[in-house]
């Protein structure tokens, strides 16, 4: 399959760049004039850059041409690396227009990055959460113009997919992205540094494979998953965090161990993602061979 990455040349972009090769694809690598790399370590010609600009739409219709899906991950990553205004407008136009510019070329399934933070989280003054573990039906009380504009994403996202019923549309609420769990975790020490995020992670391997198993998800439609690993990065008990540092939020669901703050069943029975796998093996679901819906 040829496969559009958006934000190709950063931290995640590299790894799904990469492990779409791994498994078969043809990529088109996109990002911005700056950002295109002089040389990407991948062999000659296995990957096509396209530079753009993807808030302007006359930009983004020819990088997105004579590609098969796309794979949305550029984005300002952050609420505070730029004015608020500017992280909000670059989220936004930037998913609406390659959006638009999928169904103009008739993209056969699409994948986007969002966060766990589209229901608040490590940006919000006061973080609610109604239950744990976090679910993806838990409704949002972002406040700050990351999560907001990956909330927006979502329901752009959403959007699209009602007007093309037959076409995957997958939203991946990804968090702090790690090379493994070696990298991700922290002492007990650091446990008041994440509770508004829920202690959470992922590695960029499994966070990649969920990318390309969504892109040959079974059925239609918007879905949005939480693609968080299975332990938390701390080392302290989750009950023991969730008492200490939650201690109003009802426990619907095992909290056992260093389990995870976020449900993932989801992502294993519809996409088949295995999140306590740090580092998969290549899939036959993510493989260029595999079957993509229409
Ligand atoms: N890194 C994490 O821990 C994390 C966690 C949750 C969600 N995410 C999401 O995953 C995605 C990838 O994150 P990342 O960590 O690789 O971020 P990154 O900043 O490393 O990469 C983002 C890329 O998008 C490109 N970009 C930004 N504006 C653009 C524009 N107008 N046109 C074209 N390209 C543009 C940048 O040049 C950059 O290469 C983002 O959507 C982010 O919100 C990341």
């Amino acid at each position: 399959m040829r496969i559009a990455v958006t934000g190709a040349a950063g931290g995640f972009g590299r790894h799904v760049v990469a492990r779409a090769l791994l498994a078969g694809h043809d990529v088109v690598a996109i990002d911005l004039p700056a950002a295109v790399p002089q040389d990407d370590g991948h062999e000659a010609g296995a990957v096509e850059w396209r530079a753009a600009d993807l808030v302007a739409i006359d930009e983004v219709r020819p990088a997105l041409a004579g590609v098969e899906a796309m794979v949305h991950l550029a984005a300002i990553p952050s609420a505070h690396a730029l004015p608020e205004p500017q992280v909000h407008a670059v989220n936004v136009s930037s998913t609406y227009n390659v959006l638009l510019a999928a169904e103009e070329h008739g993209l056969d399934a699409v994948c986007s990055a969002s966060s766990v933070n589209a229901i608040g989280g490590i940006f919000s003054a006061r973080p609610r959460y109604d239950r744990f573990p976090v679910d993806e039906e838990h409704p949002t009380y972002c406040e700050d113009p990351y999560g907001l504009s990956k909330w927006i994403g979502e329901q752009q996202s959403a959007s699209f997919a009602r007007r093309r019923p037959g076409v995957p549309f997958s939203a991946l609420r990804l968090h702090a992205l790690r090379d493994d769990y070696e990298s991700a975790v922290w002492s007990a020490a650091e446990d008041e540094f994440r509770w508004r995020d829920l202690w959470g992670w992922v590695s960029f391997d499994s966070a990649a494979a969920a990318v390309l198993l969504a892109l040959h998800r079974g059925h239609p439609g918007h879905s949005v998953y939480n693609i968080v690993a299975k332990r938390t990065g701390s080392s302290t008990l989750s009950a023991e965090l969730a008492r200490h540092w939650h201690p109003q939020v009802p426990i619907e669901g095992s909290l056992a161990g260093t389990a995870g703050f976020y449900s993932t069943e989801k992502a294993l029975v519809e996409l088949g993602w295995d999140a306590g796998d740090e580092h998969p093996a290549i899939s036959d679901g993510e493989r260029s061979e595999s079957a993509v819906p229409r």
